[in-house]
């Protein structure tokens, strides 16, 4: 398990990775702590190094330190890709091999402050916290250097650390396997997490008590499971009593396993779905990072946790669920689980909660990849200056994001039932198939008002086998952006 520590100096480090865009290698690279012949080495390193997504290298040599890693990110970047470079800044810390070096430091050379917390958010995602490999891992701890252009050090607020932290125990959520994380243990991670906050109010509602609450979606996918489905709510007041910020809410789906029901995924496809709960993962963290840092404004935190399983009590194909809204499904897909629990979530934050503005976050459709891929998450809203505000905040904290239509009358349609108000799956799967799961989630807020942004992060929370923590550094940024507004 890496601690990663922040440093204004390389003090004892032995060895030391150097990041910096290729033309401060180039020019005139801040000297930090390395001697002449260190810095020689350094820059023949770099010389040849060049890649659309950075590239390192490294060496053993007489200097001080012995190990010397150069990782050269890109001059320029796309105007769909984060300024800061994060997935660069991921890769060639990944790629220099520091992580298994003696006494590991990284100099982060920032051309802008405001890149700081994407770029230690990204060197936080190259070291993943679990691990079940027999024997310890390296690095235990790493320190991170960062600076300016001229190496004078940035100082590294607790707020950006701590979306860095919990981003990391996002990860981590999702890369344990999913007995160990079923709905039980990650309610009862999630309580422990929020109950260390001043003055969050938390509820948990499990097993039939969800009948109580006409949480009927979320209790339908899970109640066959050895572990029974369960909604945790967090609550934390307004500062003060007639706030100008409206009240947000943060709804996550944690289906921490999705075996597709008895609509069985087939074999390929239910592997990695340990990864259905990266939405709550998200959401959680980032309530624990707005709570704890002092938001102004009324914010709840809604997970709709569940285990898509088989078994007698499954709920089936031509079943009619009654959901929270009062809106009759009948079950077409019980693969299309997600979007049982969050039109119940979201009902549930804007109905009886209260909420203004809601913002779900779930792996909810294999179409968001074939449609924005594993760099990009899908929006989908209801508001246009809150999509062109997502856009911006994923370019600002490296969580990118990229709208796809929200049209209810045109999309409708494709849920349409003859015997209830709507199906839970498409007629036509070549049909805008993510913004038709999105669909299906408004249409049980449709009559709020509310605004709503939805987060797809079906690819961007799970790549390479290993959950990101994506999500977390976006919405913390998203909700502070939309309760100014
Ligand atoms: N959890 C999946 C979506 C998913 C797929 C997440 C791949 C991450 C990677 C979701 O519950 C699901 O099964 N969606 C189906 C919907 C379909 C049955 C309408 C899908 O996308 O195929
Ligand atoms: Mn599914
Ligand atoms: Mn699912």
């Amino acid at each position: 398990v890496a601690r990663i520590t922040f440093a204004k100096d390389l003090r004892s480090a032995e060895s030391v990775l150097f990041i910096a865009p290729k033309r401060a290698f180039d020019g005139d690279l801040p000297v930090v702590g390395l001697d002449d012949s260190a810095r020689r080495v350094l820059l023949a390193l770099a010389k040849d190094l060049s890649g659309a997504n950075g590239s390192a290298a490294s060496s053993i040599a007489e200097t001080r330190p012995r190990w010397i890693g150069a990782g050269v990110l890109p001059d320029e970047v796309a105007r769909y890709n984060a300024p800061s470079r994060p997935e660069a800044i991921a890769r060639v810390t990944q790629a220099s091999g520091i992580g298994t070096k003696e006494k590991p430091a990284i100099v982060l050379v920032l051309e802008d402050e405001a890149h700081l917390l994407p770029a230690i958010n990204a060197i936080g995602r190259a070291f993943p916290l679990y691990s079940r490999r027999s024997k310890k891992e390296k690095p235990e701890r790493i320190t991170v250097v960062p600076v300016d252009r001229s190496g004078a050090p940035i100082p590294v607020p607790a707020t950006a650390q701590n979306i860095m932290t919990f981003a990391r125990e996002a990860a981590l959520l999702v890369d344990t396997p999913p007995t160990d994380m079923n709905p039980a243990a990650l309610a009862k991670i999630a309580k422990k997490q929020l109950e260390s906050i001043d003055s969050v109010k938390i509820r948990q509602i499990a097993g039939d008590d969800l009948l109580e609450e006409r949480l009927f979606g979320v209790h339908a996918v899970g109640r066959c499971a050895l572990d029974a489905p369960r909604v945790l709510v967090a609550r934390k007041k307004a500062k003060k009593k007639k706030s100008a910020a409206p009240h947000i809410a943060l709804v996550g789906k944690g289906v921490t396993f999705d075996t597709g029901g008895l609509h069985l995924k087939q074999r390929g496809m239910m592997e990695t779905m340990k990864s259905d709960m990266g939405g709550a993962a998200a959401v959680l963290g980032a309530f624990r990072a707005l709570a704890g840092r002092g938001y102004g404004g009324e914010l709840s935190l809604v997970l709709c946790l569940a285990e898509n399983a088989i078994g007698p009590g499954a709920y089936k194909p031509d079943d009619i669920l009654e959901l929270h809204s009062g809106k009759t499904v009948e079950i077409n897909n019980t693969d299309a689980e997600g979007r049982l629990l969050l039109a119940d979530g979201v009902s549930f934050a804007a109905r009886d909660l209260g909420a203004e503005i809601v913002f779900d976050a779930a792996t909810l459709t294999g179409a968001q990849l074939i449609a924005t891929g594993l760099m990009h998450a899908a929006v989908v809203t209801n508001d246009d200056a809150l999509e062109r505000m997502m856009v911006e905040v994923g370019r600002a904290t490296g969580d990118l994001v990229h709208p796809l239509p929200f049209a209810p009358e045109l999309y409708q349609a494709e849920l349409q039932s003859p015997v209830a108000d709507m199906r839970n799956s498409v007629k036509n799967r070549n049909n805008a198939q993510a913004s038709c799961a999105a669909q299906f989630i408004f249409s049980h807020i449709d009559d709020t008002g509310v605004k709503w942004v939805h987060v797809d992060l079906a690819g961007p929370a799970f790549r390479n086998d290993r959950g990101t923590g994506f999500g977390v550094a976006l919405l913390v940024e998203a909700v502070q952006r939309a309760s100014e507004n």
